[in-house]
């Protein structure tokens, strides 16, 4: 497994004084940085962020593999209802592993697909049944908290859906449940109708949640090599641990983001992969920092409102399209470039000539050069432009990369918590949506949610 951080184009060098960090500002605050990692380790052995041990859990691990041994050969079609963080680990992980959908070539039940239902488009819903056979579909139901609106309303359909084909009985067998063993309304519906069930650690939250049962028993059972992401997550995270900065890439990446975020006031991070099988990660990317980094209070309740606003963007696809801006719109970017050295194919261009200047250029060369040479070329186009940008390269991006990765992205997350002294884990911004939405669904309870948003309702009736 390798995977590099390269931080250059971030320096005042490179990008100048006002857009870029110095070396001795970076070494300054590594004291800063180190405290960061011993406190979160500290917070992690006593047992309140339990993701970085998520890999070291064999036990889980052969219990999912054993379960899609077991029913191996006897679907086509993985239908995951799950929301957030409990949807977008298994887009990350199928995306990555075995590609974009367009490009996976046909469903069989040697190579099943995924179906994600996360949003409750009422549209896009019955088209995904519409297009699957109840009885060659396997669903997972995955939810932390067992009663999240859209889940909740997206799975009483499919379980209706399932039923009125294979009858109660055998559509019971076609369900597994993924959620925090011993709690909530999924938890007691699964345990009163048999659903095989896969339990969330309580102190694993939605986004840092795809080495669990919640990625991985989507990712085994459409046959991705759940062991060996675990196995390159194992490796990660005996780096993330090290206080050696230039060992633990994590670490160094949590230094420089932090400095260019906080010093040079770079508000919007752009998530740039030059690789179509990143681009699942891109957005469970975007999930992780956005919500995990943007805070009302700091841990001592001061009123801060940080964050800085992820982007996702795909190279080379958005050089046309979105770097415009990037180089000549407002100064307030950093830009991580994912890169990949090694693709599973190389892209050969066929070398005989056709007489045309801009097609003899590239003729010979392969698709693996100009991804190359075009993500390069941007780099440097942006560090002419004073833009900061830096490059993390997997060498390939396979099961242990991809482990890695994640992990790597789930460390320097927490780390930027410690580092801006926030609560990196919870998300207390979206409860007050959340019980407007049960208030005007009439749920027991909210009433008083419904009577604010109806107050809420008369203020704006009363704008002309
Ligand atoms: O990261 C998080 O905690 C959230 O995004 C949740 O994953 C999301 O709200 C879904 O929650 P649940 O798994 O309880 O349905």
């Amino acid at each position: 497994m390798e995977i590099r951080f390269d931080e250059k184009n971030l320096l005042a060098d490179l990008v100048g004084k006002a857009n870029g960090v110095t070396r001795a500002e970076a070494e300054r605050s590594q004291s800063r940085v180190l405290k960061a990692l011993k406190s979160f380790r500290k917070k992690s052995e006593q047992g309140l962020y339990g993701f970085p041990h998520l890999p070291f859990q064999a036990a889980v691990i052969r219990s999912i593999e054993g379960y899609a041994a077991e029913l191996s050969g006897s679907y086509d079609t993985v239908c995951v209802v799950g929301i957030g963080g409990s949807a977008l680990g298994a887009w990350a992980l199928d995306c990555g592993i075995r590609g974009p959908h367009p490009v996976q070539g046909a469903f069989t039940p040697q190579h099943p697909r995924l179906v994600i239902l996360d949003n409750v488009d009422p549209s896009f819903t019955a088209q995904a049944l519409a297009s699957m056979d109840a009885r060659s579909t396997l669903v997972v139901v995955i939810a932390k908290s067992g009663g999240t609106a859209e889940t909740v309303g997206t799975f009483l359909i499919v379980r209706e859906w399932l039923e009125q084909t294979l009858g109660r009985r055998k559509a019971v067998r076609r369900i597994a449940a993924v959620t925090t063993e011993g709690k909530g309304d999924l938890y007691a519906l699964a345990q009163a109708e048999g659903y095989p069930r896969f339990a969330i650690p309580e102190n694993v939250g939605g986004r840092f949640s795809v080495l669990s049962p919640v990625g991985l028993v989507p990712a085994a059972l459409a046959g991705i090599n759940i062991r060996k992401l675990a196995r390159g997550a194992v490796a990660m995270t005996h780096f993330c641990w090290q206080p050696d900065i230039e060992q633990n890439l994590a670490l160094k990446a949590a230094l420089y983001h932090w400095l260019i975020w906080t010093r040079k006031n770079k508000t919007i991070h752009v998530a740039f992969p030059y690789s179509n099988h990143l681009w699942g990660t891109a957005f469970w990317f975007r999930q992780l920092w956005a919500e995990s980094l943007g805070k009302t209070h700091d841990r001592n309740g001061k009123v801060v409102h940080t964050g800085q606003t992820p982007i996702a963007a795909l190279g080379t696809t958005d050089q046309h399209s979105q770097v415009q801006l990037y180089i000549e719109g407002p100064n307030d970017k950093v830009l991580t470039f994912w890169a990949v050295n090694r693709f599973s194919a190389a892209g050969r261009i066929p070398s005989n000539r056709v007489g045309q200047p801009a097609f003899d250029a590239l003729a010979g060369h392969s698709l693996t050069e100009l991804i190359d040479a075009e993500r390069r070329a941007t780099a440097a186009a942006l560090a002419a432009a004073e833009r900061p940008n830096c490059t993390i390269t997997l060498n390939r991006v396979d099961e242990e990369h991809l482990g890695a990765f994640l992990q790597m992205m789930e460390f320097e997350t927490a780390f930027l918590g410690e580092l801006l002294g926030i609560d990196a884990f919870d998300q207390p911004g979206v409860e007050l949506g959340k019980n407007f939405t049960y208030g005007l669904i009439g749920r027991k309870g909210y009433e008083k949610y419904l009577r604010e948003f109806q107050a809420y309702e008369k203020k704006r009736s009363a704008i002309r």
